[in-house]
Parts: C-alpha cells; structure tokens; sequence
C-alpha cells in the first residue's frame, strides 16, 4: 500500500515528475491512478525536482518489491494470483498444439472469477497450471509468494494440501467410499486425527444439505447430491482458493442454480477465492470477474462493480 506522508503541497512539476516516475514500472493501472490523484508528498516543496524524483522512483522500486497490495477506498487488496508472460505448448507427434498463448492475469484475495470460453479456448490449461499440475512451456505463475513453475512435485502437493481446493465436472468422488468418508479424505491426508475430521466432514456435508446422506456411497446419489459432496470435499480443508472446472457441467438448470448458489455462497462466507471455468455465460453472471478467453489468449477482462 502506498503511505502518503502529506508534509507540503504538490507543485503542478513535482506532480509531473512523479508520474515520470511511474513510466516503465509494473504497478497496477488502479494504483497508477490512486497515485495520480494524489495531492500531497511526502517532501515539501523545497526539494528540487531531481531529489523528488530519485526518491520516487526508490520508493516505488521499494513497494514493488515488498508489497503486493493495493488500495481500493479503505479496503486492501492483495494479489492471491499473479500470472505473467504464460505460454502452454503441447506437442502431439509432431504437431505443436499452442493451449496458452501469452497470459497475464491477476486474481485479488477473496474474488470470484470466472473463465469464460468456447470448448478448446485453453480454460482447463490455465486452470491446471495455477493449480500446479501442469508447468507453462514459459512465463511465471505466482500464488500466494510461492512460484508453482519452480516447485518439485512434493511440494506441489503439500501446497495443494494446505492452499487449494477443486471440484470437478465429473465430481471425482471415489465410489467405494461413504459421502462421509469422501469428504473427510482430504483431512486424512493432512493427518488430522479422525475424531476431528468426521466431525468436520459432518458440518460440511450439514452446510451443503446432505445430512441425511451421510453413509450414501456415489452410485446412490444424484448428480447433484454427489456435487454437493464434492463441494463439501473441496470446502471442508477451509482452502484459500477453490478451483472449479465446469462444475454444473453435468446438472440440469435447476440443479446448477443451486449448486452456483452453495459454491458462491461458501467462499464469500469466509473470503475465499473462487475461479470456475464454464464455457455458459449465466454462471459467469455470477462472477466478480470474468476473464473471456478465446484460442489460448485473454480477450477481455469483464469487471463488476
Ligand atoms: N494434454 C494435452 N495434449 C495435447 N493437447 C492438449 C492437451 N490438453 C489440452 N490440449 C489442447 O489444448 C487446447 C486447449 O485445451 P483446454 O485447455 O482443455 O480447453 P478448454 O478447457 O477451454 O476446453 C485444445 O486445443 C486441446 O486440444
Ligand atoms: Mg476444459
């Protein structure tokens, strides 16, 4: 966060200097202009231009560095994601398929986004390196401070474990094992003790309306009970970030409101990050952001207010 010291008045030339400054840096276009606006400096008037701009320029290097935060009104907004200069290419004999072209993206803490785009457009890739299960051919991929390209798969997994939660299209859950168990799984792998994940499996499978389904295993449950278990499952660890690849994918209308309704409602309930990835434009109507991605590019980035 920038921190306006307000001693003197800005001058309409100590203003432009600072803006000077700014060119070539990579801060963001919402702190460029909370910048701008800013009337007041830290030095006074009485320092020449120079001085103010060298120490401008070792203030904003100093920020960059330290701090990826930024300021909207009161609210301080941090940057949970940060994608830079991402390419995917696969080949395919001796074919090279380009999934990703030149990806830059960030993704604040706490915001629901959605990747929109036609079968093919390279959503599941970006959704899949985020989630460090597949590294970009180039370009960096940042969450939460840590670089998933440069992490061995261990520690991959452990991040995962601690930071990321998924539901699937085809719900993934495992048959042979009880909704109860299925949801407590994740838990398991964290070697929490089993009184206290049945418990906390219990009140997730409470919050996602599933009480009575308990010892249900997949096969006797609906589409959309089983989604409800898989959101349970990927909620239950209390991640940062949840990502889900076309979740209703498989559901009738009704059954996708609700499901829409219970993922939304979870992660605004405890100010986790949501990135869903549709191809449907009514649930990215739900969405705070919706990144339209068309032939492994990002078209356009849609901002609700
Ligand atoms: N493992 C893979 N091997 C080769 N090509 C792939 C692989 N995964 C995806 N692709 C190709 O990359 C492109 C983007 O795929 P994908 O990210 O799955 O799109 P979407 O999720 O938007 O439907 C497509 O042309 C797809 O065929
Ligand atoms: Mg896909």
């Amino acid at each position: 966060m920038y921190v306006d010291g307000s001693i003197g008045k800005i001058t309409k030339r100590m203003k432009e200097v600072r803006l000077k400054s700014l060119e070539g840096s990579s801060i963001s276009d919402e702190r460029r202009k909370e910048y701008r606006n800013v009337r007041n400096v830290r030095l006074g008037e009485t320092l020449c231009d120079c001085g103010v701009f060298l120490l401008l320029r070792v203030y904003n290097a100093f920020i960059e560095m330290h701090d990826t935060n930024c300021c909207r009104g009161d609210k301080i907004l941090e940057n949970i994601i940060e994608i830079s200069g991402v390419r995917k290419v696969y080949r395919v004999g001796n074919e090279k398929v380009v999934a990703l072209d030149n990806i830059d993206l960030t993704v604040e803490k706490g915001e629901f986004c959605c990747l929109l785009g036609t079968s093919g457009s390279g959503k599941s890739t970006l959704l899949n390196l985020m989630a460090g299960l597949e590294k970009p051919t180039r370009g960096q991929i940042r969450i939460k401070n840590e670089y998933m390209e440069k992490l061995n798969e261990k520690k991959l997994a452990v991040f995962r474990q601690n930071n990321i939660g998924f539901v699937f299209q085809s719900y993934n859950l495992l048959p042979a094992l009880t909704a109860l168990e299925n949801v407590s799984l994740p838990l398991a792998f964290k070697g929490i003790p089993r009184s206290i994940r049945d418990k906390r499996a219990k009140a997730m499978l409470e919050a996602v309306g599933l009480t009575s389904q308990l010892k249900r295993r997949p096969s006797q449950m609906s589409g959309g009970q089983q989604q409800r278990v898989g959101i349970a499952r990927a909620f239950v660890g209390k991640p940062e970030i949840v990502f889900a690849d076309e979740p209703t994918g498989n559901l009738d209308s009704k059954t996708t409101r609700e499901v829409m309704e219970l993922i939304t409602s979870m992660a605004r309930k405890h100010n986790q990050t949501l990135i869903i990835v549709t191809h449907d434009i009514t649930i990215a109507a739900y969405a705070d952001k919706v990144i339209h991605i068309q032939d492994g590019n990002i078209e356009k980035v849609e901002i609700k207010q």
